[in-house]
């Protein structure tokens, strides 16, 4: 099926990219599973943007540049930064309901800024964002949105019906997810807008679906990726045997919260940072990671009973109902919390038009490395980034429509020499093994010893998953697991690769930092 303009993923940034481009042309949205199953809706804390009187555009840029550790692109960081009011006036435009104080937007704090910034629905804005996004995809005609398409693969030069051997992406193979059909989609223009690859490890705040689909299949098409070691990990997710990937916002710790020591009741952040609570992600993960293995813990307090009960509510309604239906007044009792993976910081490498190394083939949001993080992504500027790279790709390509060729002829996908898979346990025994020995080697404190010991157990998977999928018919499980892979080699390889502490990148064997910042990048 041909279409003007083909976007995965239907979060903030598919779907900011989407209103942009359905100005001028057919948009078609493909999301695997639900059309909100992405990170956008579960985001809590906010969007940050330089809004109050007295914060400057220097002091977010200078923010983010000390959170990202000096290996933030400054060209990318002031780009996004200078365009955040815009990104929230229009947000505000299509009905988000940001919390207002005397008649101003109400501007949250969070660990790594230097002033409050963070916009915010709640403890919910996520899902405020993305119901208004969809609201208005829905109702423009030149977008059709797909839900429970699961894309393989891009289309490219080499699958071309006549072979050009050109590197040029056409759209992509995509299963449907209800009929079980692999269609060819193709389009002058595709953009990935697939989210991070969180679920690559055993614990995760990402939702079920973020398995790096889009890197994975950006990689195999031919385009570099960067620093895809620089995993972010949430310090607080809550720890409960039953809920698993539930996050207590950092705007907790914002308003007043307090990490303590569950056996000694000490407030221990002030040892390890002048900023304390507030200090940059990696630096209170690690904290946290080091008090939990020191002293045997299962988890640490998050402790904000010392503010009002009604301030607590107020701020933070979802989470307060979330942890009373488990037995948890978060008014009245601190909170268990543990360091979980929350994001991935690098990805598909592009340039200020979200345009990757492949020509017709843009992407933007989590799945890309754009200069914005670094070696840490300062608090809610992800949201911002979508914003910011879902509209600059939808510029590019509205502005280059006349030079993009119409797609060939493609070849269709040929499941003439696959069977149904007699052993399904095969894909759920390896993404557990994934999941778990990424946790356990390439987390939040790594050796070169462990990263060789994961990259020799990926490199026996890949031949038995490589197998698999060369024999059996696709499945959504199937193609996640051949992701997941592909991006845990590509973290391994960027660790190893890097021969210093920086950031998320924390080893014994490198402890020091190198006196200059340069990109892990990997080429095909
Ligand atoms: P996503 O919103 O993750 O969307 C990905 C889309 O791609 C989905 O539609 C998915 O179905 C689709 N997709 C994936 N693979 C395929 C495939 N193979 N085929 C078809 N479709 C596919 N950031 C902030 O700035 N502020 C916050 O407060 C904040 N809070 C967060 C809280 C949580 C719990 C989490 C997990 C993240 C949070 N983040 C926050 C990060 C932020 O939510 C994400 O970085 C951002 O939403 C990513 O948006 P995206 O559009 O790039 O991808
Ligand atoms: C949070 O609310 O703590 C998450 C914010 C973010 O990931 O940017």
């Amino acid at each position: 099926m041909n279409h003007d303009v083909i976007i995965i993923g239907s979060g903030a940034a598919g779907l900011t990219a989407a209103l942009a481009l359905a100005e001028q042309r057919k948009v078609l949205v493909l999301a695997k599973g639900e059309l909100t199953g992405g990170s956008t809706a579960w985001a809590q804390g906010g969007i940050a943007a330089v809004l109050d009187a007295g914060d400057t555009f220097e002091n977010h840029i200078h923010d983010t540049m000390v959170a990202g550790a000096g290996l933030n692109r400054l060209e990318t960081v002031e780009f996004v930064i200078e365009r955040a009011p815009h990104a929230i006036d229009r947000l505000v435009e299509l009905g988000v309901p940001f919390n207002t104080e005397d008649e101003h937007l109400h501007l949250t704090r969070e660990g790594g800024h230097s002033h409050r910034r963070i916009v915010h629905v709640a403890d919910a804005t996520g899902w405020a964002v993305q119901e208004a996004l969809l609201k208005a995809a829905n109702a423009n005609p030149n977008i059709t949105l797909l839900p429970h398409q699961a894309c393989i693969d891009l289309i490219t030069g080499k699958h071309e019906a006549r072979y050009s051997g050109s590197g040029r992406v056409w759209g992509v193979y995509a299963l449907d997810e209800i009929t079980g059909k692999v269609v060819a989609h193709t389009a002058k223009a595709t953009v990935l807008a697939t989210g991070g690859a969180g679920r690559v490890y055993q614990f995760s705040t990402a939702p079920r679906g973020a398995t790096g689909d889009g890197i994975a299949m950006a990689w195999r098409a031919g385009c570099r990726v960067g620093n895809m070691e620089m995993m972010q990990f949430h310090p607080t997710c809550l720890y409960n045997l039953e809920v698993k990937n539930f996050l207590i916002t950092e705007a907790v710790r914002g308003e007043g919260g307090h990490l303590l020591n569950p056996r000694t009741g000490h407030r221990y952040m002030p040892d390890y940072d002048e900023r304390a609570e507030l200090a940059p992600r990696d630096i209170v993960a690690r904290a946290n990671d080091a008090e939990i293995k020191r002293d045997g813990l299962d988890y640490v307090h998050l402790d904000i009973s010392h503010q009002p009960a009604d301030f607590v509510k107020g701020h933070f309604p979802n989470i307060y109902e979330k942890l009373l239906g488990l037995g948890i007044d978060m008014t009245t009792q601190p909170i268990p919390v543990v360091p979980a993976q929350h994001y991935t910081c690098g990805g598909i490498m592009i340039d200020l038009a979200g345009r990757t190394d492949l020509p017709g083939l843009y992407a933007a949001g989590e799945c890309t490395e754009s200069g914005l993080h670094g070696a840490n992504r300062l608090a809610s500027n992800s949201l911002l980034e979508c914003f910011v790279f879902g509209e600059a790709a939808a510029a590019d390509i509205l502005a280059r429509w006349d030079e993009f060729d119409a797609p060939p002829p493609v070849r269709q996908w040929d499941a003439s020499r696959v069977t149904d898979s007699d052993e399904e346990v095969i894909i759920k025994q390896n993404w557990t093994e994934i999941r778990r020995f990424m946790w356990n080697y390439v987390g939040i404190v790594r050796t070169t010893k462990r990263l060789e010991r994961a990259a020799h157990r990926i490199q026996m998977m890949g031949a038995e998953v490589d197998d698999y999928y060369g024999h059996f018919r696709v499945s959504t499980d199937l193609i996640e697991l051949r992701n997941l892979l592909q991006c845990a080699d590509l973290i391994v390889r960027s660790a190893l690769d890097r021969h210093e502490s920086r950031g998320l990148h924390f080893t014994l064997d490198y402890p020091k930092l190198l006196a200059v910042a340069k990109d892990t990048v990997l080429v095909p």
